[in-house]
């Protein structure tokens, strides 16, 4: 059994990531900005070892509130989850950009991961097998001319490169660093015309998540499984 520390638990891929956890037996601290209106993650809490926590990724005091209650505990693994879209894809193009909505999501999707790794990194250190797992976005691969969503795609590619330069720095520590591509999921985010359920990618990523080692740190995966190129 280990324990599992999820981002923006409370619905999406999130949520379904705290039910794989949860049904497996893990300790699972399910974070969310408003646990009072988390009410299909509350129900989860009711019947699972799913603690229900406040946090804002994007908050650094918050993230120390965090960090703070979890200060003498052992997290084996941190899934940074909670992204936001930076806003409609149309006002963020090369001629039409929302630079309020870009800095926001620049902070949710590509600092927010690596505030919330760095303050849990005492509690990770302390597992016999740590691994941070950040849910990227394929709209981050370099290699991958999609021309859609220019601001929240330059988020995710921040994040890619900040998580493939930090696999290797923590190594030495023992911790394990990846990033996964969830797949076209049916979720807010990712609208009702996705290509899979929010619960086959979470599987997925779970099931990544299990191979993730010092091995083979610093990947970029597709929730399926495969390499991802970056
Ligand atoms: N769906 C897709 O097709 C797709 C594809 C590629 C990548 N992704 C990535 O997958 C991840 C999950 O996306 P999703 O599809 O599940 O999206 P979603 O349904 O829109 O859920 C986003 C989650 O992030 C949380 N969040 C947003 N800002 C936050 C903040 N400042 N602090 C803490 N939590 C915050 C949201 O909480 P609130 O309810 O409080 O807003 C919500 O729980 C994201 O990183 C996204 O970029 C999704």
């Amino acid at each position: 059994m280990s324990t599992v520390v999820i981002t923006g638990s409370n619905r999406g891929i999130g949520l379904a990531l705290a039910t794989v956890y949860a049904e497996r037996g893990d300790t699972v601290y399910a974070c969310c900005r408003a646990p009072s209106k988390a009410v299909e993650l509350l129900a989860l809490a009711k019947k699972h070892a799913v603690t229900v926590v406040a946090l804002d990724v994007g908050d650094d005091k918050s993230v120390a509130t965090l960090a703070k209650r979890l200060e003498s505990s052992v997290v084996d693994t941190l899934i940074n989850n909670a992204g936001v879209s930076g806003g409609p894809p149309e006002e963020q193009t090369a001629t039409n950009m929302d630079f309020a909505a870009w800095a926001d999501a620049f902070n949710i999707n590509a600092l927010g991961p690596v505030r919330v790794m760095q303050a849990l990194l005492p509690a990770l250190k302390r597992s016999r097998s740590a691994k941070v797992m950040s849910v990227t976005s394929q709209l981050g691969a370099i290699s991958l001319d999609m021309a859609f969503a220019l601001g929240y795609s330059a988020s995710k590619a921040a994040l890619n490169k900040f998580m493939r330069l930090a696999a290797s720095e923590l190594k030495s520590h023992g911790v394990a660093v990846g990033v996964i591509h969830p797949g076209w999921v049916k979720t807010d985010m990712g609208g009702p015309g996705a290509s899979i359920t929010p619960s086959e990618s979470a599987a997925g990523i779970a099931n990544v998540i299990d191979q993730l080692s010092l091995q083979n740190t610093g990947g970029f995966w597709k929730w399926n499984g495969s390499r991802h190129d970056w």
